[in-house]
């Protein structure tokens, strides 16, 4: 079973992408397990504060260090991503010649109640992290409008057609990650 940070652009306790997030958990049940970073314990990023870094910083490194792969699950603001999130991708990519991003398999999704599904959000989040050396899963993209109710209170998806599409996505994940874990423990063998 291969371990997956989750990064979720939304620090609301209602997050309709925490919750999405929680139903690829259930979906992906025994095969990837979910370890889902707060966001809000982060402080704005400030160079001067490695001189004594926030606990939050330290422990969000270590976790994405011993993820096999990171998933992002972002709101679309103002046709880009919320600044929650862009702080906490700036956090562990330094101090420079430092970062724990380089060569990690990553996937992005993300909801709204809007028609565009944060396609843009997506399209400015996929430039990040591929110039921080990431490995971002091209497809299938997921775009996801969400209709009141089709996520339950058990976290279940309750459209049959969106269940059956975002369990293929599950398996691709699945597979992406898998392509780059024998290499991820020869280099952790080699240190
Ligand atoms: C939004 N929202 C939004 N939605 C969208 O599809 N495209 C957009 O550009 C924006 N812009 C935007 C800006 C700001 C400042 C806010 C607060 C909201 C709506 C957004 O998708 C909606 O609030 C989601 O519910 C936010 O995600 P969470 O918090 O439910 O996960």
């Amino acid at each position: 079973m291969f371990k997956v940070a989750v990064l979720v652009g939304s620090i609301r306790p209602n997050s309709s992408n925490l919750q999405f997030a929680r139903a690829l958990e259930k979906l992906a049940l025994g095969r990837l397990q979910f370890d889902v970073i707060d966001l809000a314990a982060l402080p704005f990023y400030d160079e001067t504060l490695w001189a004594n870094p926030p606990a939050a910083v330290l422990d969000m490194k270590q976790r994405i260090a011993a993820a096999d792969a990171v998933l992002f699950v972002t709101p679309e603001y103002n046709r880009s991503i919320p600044g929650v999130l862009k702080n906490a991708i700036d956090w562990p990519s330094r101090p420079f010649g430092k970062s724990v991003w380089e060569g990690k398999p990553a996937a992005i999704v993300g909801a709204t109640g809007g028609a565009t599904g944060t396609a843009q959000a997506q399209a400015h989040l996929r430039s990040i992290l591929v110039i921080l050396g990431m490995a971002v899963m091209g497809r299938p993209e997921v775009y996801q409008t969400l209709k009141p109710g089709m996520i339950d209170a058990d976290d279940l998806i309750t459209d049959e057609r969106t269940r059956e599409f975002l369990l293929k996505w599950v398996d691709a994940f699945v597979t992406w990650i898998g392509r780059f874990a024998v290499p991820r423990q020869l280099r952790i063998a080699a240190e």
